[in-house]
C-alpha cells in the first residue's frame, strides 16, 4: 500500500510557478545540448556588469575580507544614493530612510513584512510582475488584480484604485512604472493622483522602480516627488546590468525604517558585502550604461514595427523598460502552446502571458528585448518563417 507523506508543504507555498524561469531552464538545457536558442524569455541585460563594479568587487575579493554589513546597508552606499536622488531628481532623501537588500526580491518581502498584515488587501495591475502576487500570497497577504489593457494604456490609474477601494477596504497599492511585462510607463500626472489619492484614503503606496533608467520618451519621476509616504523599491539589476549580484535598496518613509531593520537582522543579515562595493562603483558607470540604453532604443524600434507585420496585435505601449506585450497572433493556439512551439521548432525562447494575467494571459504573449540587435532581428526573422510555414 502506497504511503501517505507524513508531512505536507504548507498551504501558503502553493503559489503559481514563475513560467518565464520555467522556460529558461527549457532553453538552458537545449543550450547545454548546443542547441543555438535566442532566449528573449527572461528580463535580464545581455551586456555585463560596467568595468567600474567589476574593478571594485576584484579589488574587494583581493582582499578576502568579505563580511556581514549593517542590516541596512554600507553606510557610504546608502549615502551615495542619498545623493543619487538628489542628482536624478532633484530630491531630498536622507541616507536614514534607504536600506540595501538582496535585490529588489527581498525588498518587497522586507516592505510587505513591515507595512501589511496577513489578510490585508493590496492592489497589483494585471497583467504584472507575477512575483507580486506570488509574494503577497505567500505572506498571506491577499493580492486585488485590477485588469488593465490597451483601453487605459495599461495604466492602473486612481479611478481604478478608487472603485477597488469602494469595493473593500485596501492596505495598499503596487504599482510598477516602467512596468514588466508591458513596458508601460504611468505618467507623471497619473503618479501624482495616485499618490493623493493614497495619502487621502490611507493606504500604503508602494513605487517599483526597478526600471527607472529604461524610459524613452519621458523623464523618470519618482513618487517621491509627490510625498515622503511612499515605499520605494528599486534594484541594480537593469539598467546597472547586475542581475546576478542580487543588490537592491528601498527607499522607506521613517516610521518603516526600524520595522525593516529588525525583520531584514533576521531574514538575511545583510546584503551581500561584495555585491554593494560594486553597486556603489557603478552608480559612476553612466557613461557605460547610456550606451546599452540606446541599443534597447533600436531594439525597441524594431519591435514595434515588426510585431505588427507578423500579426502580433493589441501592442501595450513600449515606453520603457525592456519588454513587448502583444497579442498572440491568430490562429496560433494559447500563448503555452505558441511558446512552446516556438522554442521547439525555431529555437526562439518567449515568455507565455499566464505568468502575468492568470485570465486573460493565453492569448499574449511577453518578448524582452535586453539581448543585442543581432540576436532579437535573427529571432524576428525564425518567427516570420515559423508564421508564414
Ligand atoms: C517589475 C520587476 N520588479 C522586480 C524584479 C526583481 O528584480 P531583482 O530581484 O533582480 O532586483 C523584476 C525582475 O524581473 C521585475 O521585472
Amino acid at each position: 500500500m502506497e504511503q501517505q507523506p507524513r508531512w505536507k508543504a504548507s498551504r501558503r507555498s502553493a503559489v503559481d510557478p514563475f513560467r518565464a524561469m520555467d522556460v529558461l531552464s527549457e532553453a538552458n538545457r537545449m543550450i547545454a545540448r548546443g542547441e543555438k536558442v535566442i532566449s528573449l524569455a527572461v528580463g535580464q541585460p545581455a551586456a555585463p556588469a560596467p568595468r567600474v563594479a567589476l574593478d571594485a568587487a576584484s579589488k574587494l575579493l583581493a582582499d578576502g575580507r568579505i563580511g556581514y554589513t549593517d542590516a541596512l546597508g554600507r553606510a557610504s552606499l546608502r549615502e551615495r544614493l542619498s545623493r543619487h536622488y538628489a542628482e536624478v531628481y532633484g530630491q531630498d532623501v536622507p541616507a536614514r530612510r534607504i536600506m540595501i537588500t538582496t535585490g529588489s526580491s527581498a525588498a518587497f518581502n522586507l516592505a510587505f513584512l513591515a507595512a501589511f498584515d496577513p489578510s490585508d488587501r493590496v492592489a497589483i495591475a494585471s497583467p504584472g510582475y507575477p512575483a507580486y502576487r506570488n509574494i503577497l500570497k505567500a505572506l498571506g497577504i491577499e493580492p486585488v488584480e485590477i485588469e488593465v489593457d490597451t483601453s487605459c494604456g495599461y495604466v492602473l490609474d486612481a479611478d481604478h484604485l478608487a472603485a477597488a477601494h469602494r469595493e473593500r477596504p485596501l492596505a495598499g497599492v503596487l504599482v510598477a512604472s516602467p512596468a514588466n511585462p508591458t513596458g508601460t510607463v504611468t505618467p507623471h500626472a497619473e503618479l501624482a493622483r495616485l499618490v493623493a489619492f493614497t495619502q487621502e484614503a490611507g493606504i500604503r503606496f508602494v513605487s517599483d522602480e526597478i526600471y527607472h533608467g529604461l524610459i524613452y520618451s519621458e523623464r523618470d519621476t519618482t513618487a517621491l516627488e509627490f510625498s515622503d509616504a511612499p515605499i520605494v523599491v528599486n534594484s541594480f539589476s537593469k539598467f546597472y546590468c547586475m542581475t546576478g549580484w542580487r543588490i537592491g535598496w528601498l527607499v522607506l518613509p521613517e516610521d518603516l525604517v526600524r520595522p525593516c531593520e529588525r525583520i531584514g537582522q533576521s531574514l538575511y543579515i545583510s546584503a551581500p558585502e561584495l555585491s554593494q562595493v560594486a553597486a556603489e562603483a557603478v552608480l559612476d558607470a553612466s557613461a557605460d550604461l547610456l550606451p546599452v540604453r540606446d541599443g534597447y532604443r533600436r531594439n525597441r524600434d524594431l519591435l514595434a514595427a515588426r510585431l505588427p507585420e507578423l500579426g502580433f496585435h493589441d501592442l501595450a505601449p513600449i515606453d520603457g523598460a525592456f519588454y513587448a506585450y502583444a497579442r498572440v497572433p491568430e490562429g496560433e493556439g494559447t500563448s503555452t502552446d505558441f511558446a512552446r512551439r516556438i522554442l521547439h521548432d525555431c529555437h526562439v525562447a518567449i515568455t507565455p502571458g499566464i505568468d502575468f494575467d492568470t485570465r486573460r494571459g493565453e492569448a499574449f504573449v511577453r518578448l524582452s528585448y535586453a539581448c543585442d540587435f543581432a540576436a532579437l532581428s535573427e529571432a524576428l526573422d525564425r518567427i516570420a518563417a515559423h508564421l508564414k510555414a
